[in-house]
This record gives C-alpha cells, structure tokens and sequence, in this order.
C-alpha cells in the first residue's frame, strides 16, 4: 500500500495557507483505504526558528488540534511528533554523509538569508536533511506539500539516490504532491501566507479577530462605483479558494459590474470562513481545551512511527557496517 506522508512546522497556529495548501489534500487522501498515512509535527524543524520551549510546546498542541479538527482519524492515521522518535537525528547524519555542500548552499530557505549569514545556524542550513530524513525513515512514497517545499522533496530525491547507488534500493524515492489549483495561498499582504511574514489568516480564531484579519485584507483604492479587476485582487483570490463555483462566479460578475465595493467582498469572503470551517473551528476549541487527550493521542501515534523507525535505522545501519 502507498505510504503518504507530510508534516507542519510548529512556529505558529496552522493557518489557511497550511490548510488548503497541505493539510486538508492530505486528509483527503488519507481517508482513502488505499493509502497508509503518516502525518507528524516537525518540532524539530521548529527549533531553527522558534527558541522558546513553552511557546513551542503550545504550538505544537495547536497543531495537534487543528489537524483533528479538521477531520484527521488517529485510528487510520500514524500520527506523532517529530521530536519523540529520536531515530530521525541518527538518519541525518547518515544522510548528512551523501549530501553534497552546494546542495544546501542553493536550497531556497538558506539562500534567503545568505545577507545575513551570522543570523544561520548549521541547524537552518542542514534543513533538508532533516526534512529528508523524516521521510526516507519512514519509506513515503507520496508527500503532499505547497508548492514551497518542492525543492526540498527535489533534495531528499537526490539524498536518497545517492544513497541507494552505494548500497542498494534501501530508500523509496518520493514524490511531491501538490495540489495546483491551490498552489500558494497568498497572505492578506498579497506576498505568500507565511507565519515569517506575519501576514496570516488564523481561521481558528474568535470571530471577532478573524473579522478583524479578514478586513485587513489589502486592495487597491477602487470606489464603490468603479468596475474592479477580479484577478489581480487578494479578496477575491482568497474567496475562490473556500467559496464554491456559482458563488465565485457571482463575486466575479459583481467586480466587473461595478457598483459593488471590497467591503462587501471581505464580509462575504469572512462569512465563508466560518461557514465553511465551523465544524473544524468547534472541534479545535474543544481538542485544544484536553492536553491529556491530545497527548494521549499523540503518544500512541509515536509509539506506531518508532516501530517502522527502528526497523529502517537497523537496515541502514547494516547497510552501512554499524
Ligand atoms: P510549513 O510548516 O511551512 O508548512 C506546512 C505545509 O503547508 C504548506 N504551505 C502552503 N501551501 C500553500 N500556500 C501557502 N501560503 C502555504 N504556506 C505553507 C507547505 O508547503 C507545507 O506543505 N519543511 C516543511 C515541514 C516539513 C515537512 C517534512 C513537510 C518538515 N519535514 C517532511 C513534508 C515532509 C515546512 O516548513 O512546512
């Protein structure tokens, strides 16, 4: 059976950007009986970024709650928390021992901050290895992400075959799934929704401050009266991802009509927000409210993952002598 398999860093509470662009094509994929499932927190992956231990442990559970709000079944699905498989450090430096210098000096992440060297530690530079690691141990075969993180699946590929070309067919070579009619999910800037450029929709929080977002959404200067170009408006690009067809299509004849202002596409964009995510946004207030639920159902999931971990680390380290 085809393993899936993606993750979420923790430096934030998931927002939409995470939910259209990764989590709910996952979900979607898992409730299929073809297909094993493997969905984990990178806590680890958050350390780069996120130094505070308190503050990570609550994103984490946010995490943890949203992907069950959102429909994630832990009785089909493996799922845990990077950190408590440990199994997953050992991999990267096996993999960090096939991974060419250049490889890590071109990946995007790094790159990005090449200005400001003194600000990247080794653990933001060997990134992908990490992130290779995380699914080289678990033999995915399919890893649904954004559209951002397919260079890393492009590096984890070339780790692998480098790999399997000194010893054998150990790893599977995984591939990317990304979903194009999302892509990437712009922010309420108009640049990507990112946690790093503090642009995000949170679509679990109270109303009233979801509004608040949603209203903040940047547009041009257009009056009321003035005819509006659809396609070149953060409003209307937002509401197509969560609205359905006629209603995207009404939205698109009213900007072309003129007579019809951003306002009122931002009130019909946040009412459905919360039409379409009530559901998740009432079973997150409750997930969120039972840690020892949460904990519970994360220890189980770990307690699966270091299972299939420990018998991938004992083929490589054959593989390799040790
Ligand atoms: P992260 O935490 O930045 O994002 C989690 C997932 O959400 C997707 N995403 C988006 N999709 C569309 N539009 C956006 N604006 C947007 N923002 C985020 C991301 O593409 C991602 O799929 N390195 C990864 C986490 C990770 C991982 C892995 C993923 C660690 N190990 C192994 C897959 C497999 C990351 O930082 O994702």
């Amino acid at each position: 059976m085809p393993r899936i398999l993606t993750g979420i860093q923790c430096t934030g509470r998931p927002h939409l950007g995470n939910v259209l662009g990764a989590m709910l094509p996952t979900l979607e994929l898992a409730a299929k009986p073809t297909y094993d499932t493997f969905i984990f927190l990178a806590d680890l992956h958050t350390l780069t970024t996120l130094k505070d231990s308190q503050e990570r442990r609550n994103y984490v559970y946010a995490a943890a709650a949203a992907w069950l709000a959102l429909g994630l079944d832990p009785a089909k699905v493996t799922f845990y928390r990077q950190s408590k498989v440990p199994a997953v450090c050992e991999l990267v430096w096996y993999l960090s021992c096939f991974t060419p210098y250049p490889m890590l000096a071109n990946a995007h992440a790094f790159k990005d901050k090449a200005d400001r060297m003194s600000m990247v530690s080794a653990g933001l530079f060997t990134y992908p290895i990490l992130m290779a690691a995380d699914i080289l141990l678990y033999h995915a075969d399919i890893v649904p992400v954004g559209k951002d993180q397919l260079q890393h699946l492009e590096i984890t590929r070339d780790i692998a075959t480098s790999f399997n070309q000194q010893y054998g067919p150990v790893f599977h070579l995984p591939q990317a799934l990304i979903d194009n009619s999302i892509a990437t999910v712009p922010g309420i800037d108009g640049q990507k929704m990112s946690k790093s450029y503090h642009n995000t929709i949170d679509i679990f929080l109270p109303e009233k401050e979801l509004r608040k977002l949603v209203m903040r959404i940047q547009t041009d200067s257009k009056s009321v009266a003035e005819s509006k170009d659809p396609d070149t408006c953060i409003v209307f690009k937002l509401y197509s991802l969560v609205a359905n067809t006629t209603d995207i299509d009404t939205m698109r004849k009213n900007y072309t009509a003129g007579g019809y202002g951003y306002g009122q596409a931002k009130e019909e964009l946040f009412a459905t927000i919360l039409e379409r995510f009530a559901v998740a946004r009432e079973k997150f207030a409750q997930y969120i409210t039972d840690i020892s639920n949460l904990e519970k159902i994360l220890m189980s999931g770990e307690a699966k993952a270091s299972v299939v971990a420990t018998e991938t680390l004992s083929t490589i380290r054959g593989k390799l002598g040790y």
